[in-house]
């Protein structure tokens, strides 16, 4: 229901797109009638035939010639020095002190290094540059192999001009020039690949962008086997870009990338590869979301404490380890086996490091066993920690990790760890057992060590359980068990209930269902084909325009967390208060990152793949009219579908503000504040704006209802009472009470989030209270001042009617008496009696006035 209403909003969000996208496609369809018919078409790209024509006559021969150039001028760019960022790897700091540090260097960076700026090289066409000698001598051997149409100099010349290789300035029409020689040349699917890349996003300026030629060299490129287009392909299938959605398409292709993924992660050793996905994140996440901590869906309500490692919800990695270190030196066995799962794994900004982790884990085995295999002693406790440190340290003898593999010493690890039915332990055998490994080989006992191990929800063992069951032709059980595997995010399980949806094994056919399991199988298996960690690299050398080139290139192939990520680093609306916008040097974005239309398709595409922030911030751009004719509708639209899943206060706060303002919806006061109190209900870390949100709109729905405005004024809500709810009603409500928060993996333990954010709570709702008394202190002040002013004014103007009486007695007594003299201090007709808004202190009245006895 809620996925259907997301996606009659994505509807009316789209329209415009997909109508641009579908005047394209009859654009293009007169281009191409061979790849709409479905049939296999050349692998060569259509375009620029005589080309190929003058080069296919000339110098036949001449290609040895040509590759010895090829090899002379590589020869020549891998001697040359290339010099570093010039911010030498800011390391990601935070916290006061970081951000000093950063700023600092920008300062210096600013005062004393203001070389000539690089962004110029981001136009293209400025081909008037100084090369350095050694790589201009190289670009010109390159471009005479170029000339021979020798493949390796056109693709070297197309990526130094693409990615900036060897220190080559970027020109992307020269970039996409080479490609397209290569690709008419001999049908080359990197080639291919680049130019639909470059037709896709219109990167550069270097072609206009045109989505329809864009699916088409990709189909190209993935028609040759070129893993990149395959994902391509597919994500633009699955979700209709530049095409229709269709979903056999895209399920066809998915499983293309599917199959190598998996055949990937199973040529790893015993076990298979292990995916971590270290390198797959949201920029934005590691500062608590598009909208900071706490405001973003990421870092509130139900998120609070899942943000990223470094977001301020969570220690810094290395307070973790000194913590776990001095724990580990105080004899805390958990400790140690912390420290050493973390060495195992690695972390996100550091490698795995299996001897370091070895050395720990044998810490803990130790405790427990002698060398000879004899318990050493009875607690429990020991035994258990002792038991997953032995599994770690068979597994790495299973695995060679860190060692040399040896079965036999697996064994031996993994059988003392059974004694205390230790789940990895279990699961390890069972594979030996499996696939015979030092033992003899037997199927019937390899599922009965996985079946323990599932029992304990370890979920390889699940899914090799799943796996055996469907050997056996049990598909529901099989089903079963992949379930339960899939909920971790097991890529074997994907896998399988993906095939067993595409090939409608033992349940109907289900495309739908089978792509979403190959998409999360092809993007599982990041590491064989997106450019991420690259990308990652470059962003923490704060080098955006690679960054942002890298990132690009995995959200073509589909991956919502890049899609986030480029919107992220083009988005130049983030925050109205970063200190950045502050600053007299601040950093002129280059061109390429100043592309808001493309910001906006990105935030759309992340958007529809259920992220809630990039929801809102889709309205934003269409509230504010940035990259978009502004669209008031299309931004209630996204902020209502955002707030229909229950998780965005930004979203509420935002339809409770556009309903307050009346844009795009009709005005309407009464219904802001039930917005405005909904967004409080979804995140209670809002409080404070809500409250002053509110306190603004009861003003002006006050003002609205003493005016007898036409809007809609806020009325008071009818009070639930608690009494309607009967006994039984109550009961049940309780018992099926769904547990709301989700507690992480077991291994999260020494990250525990913070106690209790009742004092926060506490916080807030002082500063509130000390705010209203602030702004009663200041309405009092202005009070008083205003009557001091009253009464200096009042005290002038007897002041002068004084001069003038007395001025006019003279004249009075000059002239004869024809007027009767003034009396200094009387009142003067039609002036109150009163002396000025307030009766002065030593006015008789005063005492009456500050009882509140003289009517005004
Ligand atoms: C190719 O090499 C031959 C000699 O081997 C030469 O005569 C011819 O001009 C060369 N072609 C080109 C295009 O350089
Ligand atoms: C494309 O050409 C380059 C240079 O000749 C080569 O290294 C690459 O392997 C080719 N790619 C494909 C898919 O053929
Ligand atoms: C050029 O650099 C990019 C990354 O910066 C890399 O992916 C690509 O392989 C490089 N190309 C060559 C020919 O070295």
């Amino acid at each position: 229901m809620k996925v259907r209403l997301l996606h009659l909003t994505w509807a009316l969000c789209l329209f415009s797109g997909v109508a641009h996208a579908l005047f394209e496609r009859t654009a293009i369809k007169k281009n191409l009638p061979q790849t709409e018919a479905g049939g296999t078409p050349a692998a060569a790209a259509p375009e620029s035939t005589e080309s190929v024509a003058k080069w296919q006559q000339g110098g036949k021969d001449n290609g040895s010639q040509a590759s010895v150039a090829v090899q002379e001028a590589l020869s020549i760019l891998r001697n040359m020095r290339t010099p570093k960022n010039r911010l030498a790897r800011l390391e990601e700091t935070s916290g006061f002190v970081g951000t000093s540090m950063y700023y600092a260097k920008e300062a210096f960076f600013f005062l004393f290094m203001n070389g000539p700026r690089t962004d110029d090289y981001l136009q293209t066409g400025s081909s008037e540059l100084r090369l350095s000698k050694p790589l201009a001598e190289a670009v010109h051997l390159l471009e005479g192999a170029a000339k021979e149409r020798e493949p390796d100099a056109l693709f070297l010349l197309a990526e130094m001009n693409f990615f900036g290789n060897y220190t080559h300035p970027r020109n992307y029409k020269e970039a996409f020039r080479r490609y397209n020689d290569l690709a008419s040349l001999n049908g080359n699917g990197s080639a291919q690949h680049m130019i639909g890349f470059m037709y896709a996003t219109g990167i550069g300026g270097a072609v206009g962008r045109d989505q329809a030629k864009a699916l088409m060299y990709h189909t190209f490129a993935a028609l040759g086997g070129n893993t990149k287009s395959q994902m391509t392909a597919a994500y633009r299938h699955h979700s209709g870009i530049g095409t229709p959605r269709n979903c056999n398409e895209a399920a066809y292709w998915y499983k293309h990338v599917a199959d190598k993924a998996i055949a990937f992660s199973r040529s790893g050793p015993p076990g298979g590869q292990i995916f971590q996905q270290k390198h797959v994140y949201r920029l934005a996440d590691e500062k608590g979301g598009v909208y900071g901590e706490g405001a973003s869906v990421v870092s509130s309500g139900l998120n609070a404490n899942k943000a990223g490692p470094n977001s301020d919800s969570h220690a810094n990695i290395d307070d973790v380890l000194e913590y776990l270190d001095l724990m580990s030196r105080k004899g805390d066995l958990k400790a140690t086996f912390s420290l050493g799962t973390l060495h195992y794994d690695g972390t996100r900004t550091t490698k795995h490091n299996w001897k370091t982790a070895r050395a720990y884990f044998r810490i803990v085995a130790r405790k427990y066993w002698a060398r000879d295999g004899s318990v050493l002693t009875e607690d429990h406790g020991i035994g258990r920690v002792a038991s997953k440190a032995a599994g770690y340290l068979g597994r790495m003898s299973l695995r060679g990790e860190g060692m040399e593999q040896s079965f036999e010493k697996a064994l031996v690890w993994f059988k003392r760890g059974l004694a205390n039915g230790d789940a990895l332990c279990q699961y390890e055998l069972g594979l030996m057992y499996l696939n015979g490994f030092g033992v003899r080989k037997d199927p019937v006992t390899a599922a009965d060590y996985f079946k323990e191990a599932a029992n304990q929800d370890f979920t390889s063992a699940q899914s090799y359980l799943g796996q055996l069951f469907l050997d056996q032709g049990d598909v529901s059980t099989a089903i079963r068990y992949f379930d339960l595997a899939a909920r971790h995010g097991h890529i074997e399980a994907f896998y399988h209930l993906a095939e067993i949806s595409n090939n409608g094994i033992g349940r109907e056919r289900s495309c739908g269902v089978a792509t979403a399991y190959y998409k999360l199988v092809a993007e599982k298996a990041e590491t064989i084909h997106s450019s991420f960690p690259e990308a990652n690299e470059a962003y923490n050398d704060g080098d955006s325009e690679t960054a942002l080139v890298k990132y690009m290139m995995a959200a073509e192939q589909g991956y919502e967390s890049a899609q986030a990520n480029v919107a992220y680093i083009l988005d130049e609306y983030k925050s109205i208060f970063s200190l950045d916008s502050l600053l007299p040097w601040k950093k002129q974005r280059s061109s390429l990152l100043q592309n808001t239309v493309l910001a906006l398709i990105y935030w759309t595409r992340s958007a529809k793949q259920s992220n809630i922030d990039s929801m809102v911030k889709m309205g934003d751009y269409y509230l504010r009219g940035h990259g978009v004719e502004a669209d008031m509708e299309k931004a209630a639209a996204c902020y209502q579908t955002a707030a229909e899943t229950h998780q965005s206060a930004q979203a509420r706060w935002n339809l409770g503000w556009i309903h307050e303002n009346g844009l795009g919806v009709e005005q309407d006061f009464h219904l802001a504040k039930r917005f405005y109190d909904q967004a409080l209900e979804t995140n209670q870390e809002a409080y404070l704006p809500v409250k002053m949100s509110l306190m603004k709109l009861r003003l002006r729905s006050f003002w609205n209802t003493i005016t007898r405005g036409k809007v809609n004024s806020i009325q008071p809500d009818p009070k639930p009472s608690k009494k309607e709810f009967s006994f039984n009603e109550w009961l049940s409500n309780f018992l099926e009470d769904p547990h709301p928060y989700y507690h992480g993996a077991e291994d999260d333990d020494f990250l525990e989030p913070s106690p209790e954010n009742d004092y926060m709570d506490d916080i807030d709702e002082s500063i509130v209270e000390s705010l209203v008394i602030l702004a009663l202190a200041g309405a009092l002040a202005f009070l008083v001042y205003y009557r001091q002013q009253r009464q200096n004014h009042h005290r002038r103007e007897m002041e002068r009617q004084q001069q003038q009486s007395q001025t006019q007695q003279q004249q009075g007594a000059d002239q004869g008496p024809e007027q009767p003299a003034a009396i200094p201090n009387a009142p003067v007709p039609g002036q109150q009696a009163d002396g000025g808004f307030f009766p002065a202190p030593d006015d008789p009245n005063f005492g009456q006035w500050v009882a509140g006895g003289v009517g005004h």
